[in-house]
């Protein structure tokens, strides 16, 4: 059996976890990685014993890659992913595919054109419990579903002191807080009910007009043109409404990634910060709690709990699952159909659903997505 040779191009945050994932799933190998940042570079090729490139093109020309995962800042998404793609590899990218609609689209049609496995990391969809609501809501175990609510909320932006890549149009993108986080949200969302958004009116906030970009004597004043979160509600193609609150900003909140999900016999709830378990609320008992488990969720989607009950999987666990899954379509050609994970296609479409808050925002008004 052919292994197959993996580059990783970005070795921070999540670099690091893409590397650990790909090291947890047998016939693959990460051969060589791509880092900008020589201090950094330095530092993963000595953690990783693997070739280390500056360039992510000298390290695509020479290795003879099967697969790069791109995990570098937003604005290089594009550029990598469509340099790989036009020499015949296959690409699972970090979210966002890019940073314009159209960048999106191109890439779309240039996979779809060389027949390649295009994949987008939203994690989130990959934890078991997320994919037991999927299967719960398509065989309509709870009921007709009327209403959808959740938040993504994390602090790590709180202070006018914190300050990152992200938040700077030409790194991250025109949208920062919906794009980064709001963008998981509807992912997940859009698994689970099968449905897709087809409008939004959102009404963003920004908490810092300014903020304080450290430099080597200390720091400089930079305004700020991204959001710190937004108000968001939505309408599904069959008529079902919701609202999401997204923020990184709210003091105490980490990775708070929220979704009830209410229907008619019970509501279901899920919280990725207690990952492992899914809540059903009815109005006779309350909350009953289902951890995850082979045995205890659907057996369509067992694979997704790797652990034994009360051996909790998490955050790790799902991101491992979502890229197994992308190679599992690799060694079974299923990534020609449609597959579990999010390819470029629909990541494209989430953009959409972004740049339609944006637009709501800006105007005041609902925009439909399509
Ligand atoms: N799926 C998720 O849950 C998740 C979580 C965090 C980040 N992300 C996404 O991952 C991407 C990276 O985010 P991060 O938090 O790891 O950022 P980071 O700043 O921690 O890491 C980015 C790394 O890429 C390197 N880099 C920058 N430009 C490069 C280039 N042209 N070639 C090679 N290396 C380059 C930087 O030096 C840095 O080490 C973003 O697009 C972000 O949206 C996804």
């Amino acid at each position: 059996m052919k292994i197959l040779r993996v580059g990783l191009v970005g070795t921070g945050l999540i670099g690091k976890q893409h590397a650990e994932s790909i090291g947890r799933i047998p016939g693959i190998q990460l051969v060589a990685i791509t880092e900008s940042n020589e201090t950094v570079l330095q530092k993963q090729k000595d953690y990783f014993k693997v070739k280390a490139y500056a360039d992510y093109k000298e390290m695509i020309d020479n290795e003879s890659l099967d697969v790069i995962h791109n995990c570098t800042p937003n604005t290089f998404h594009y550029e990598i992913n469509k340099y790989a793609l036009e020499r015949g590899i296959h690409v699972y990218s970090e979210k966002p595919l890019a940073v314009t609609v159209e960048q999106g689209e191109e890439l779309t049609r240039l996979a779809k054109e060389k027949g390649l496995a295009n994949g987008v990391n939203f994690n989130y969809r990959n934890n078991a419990m997320v994919q037991d609501m999927r299967v719960r809501m398509q065989k309509q175990d709870a009921g007709r579903c009327f209403l959808i609510h959740g938040r993504y909320i994390q602090d790590w932006l709180l202070y006018d002191t914190d300050f990152n890549w992200r938040l700077s149009v030409e790194e991250g993108g025109k949208s920062r807080a919906i794009a980064d986080i709001g963008s998981h949200w509807f992912d997940t969302m859009q698994v689970v009910t099968g449905k897709k958004v087809t409008a939004v009116y959102a009404r963003n906030f920004t908490a810092h007009a300014e903020r304080k970009k450290p430099t080597e004597d200390g720091s400089v004043n930079v305004p700020m043109e991204t959001e710190d979160g937004g108000l968001i509600m939505f309408q599904l193609e069959d008529g079902t409404c919701g609202s999401l609150v997204v923020s990184q900003v709210s003091a105490g909140y980490k990775n708070h990634i929220f979704f009830s999900f209410d229907c008619e016999k019970y509501s279901m709830r899920w919280n990725q910060e207690q990952s492992d378990r899914l809540i059903i609320g009815t109005r006779e008992l309350g909350e009953t709690h289902i951890y995850a488990a082979p045995n205890l969720i659907d057996p369509s989607v067992s694979r997704y709990a790797t652990l034994p009950s009360g051996h909790p999987v998490g955050w790790a666990d799902a991101f491992t699952n979502g890229i197994r899954e992308f190679y599992n379509s690799l060694s079974d050609d299923t990534y020609k159909e449609k597959t579990t994970y999010s390819d470029f296609e629909n990541a494209t479409y989430i953009m959409k659903i972004v740049e339609a808050c944006m637009k709501s925002n800006e105007e005041n008004v609902w925009v439909s997505i399509g």
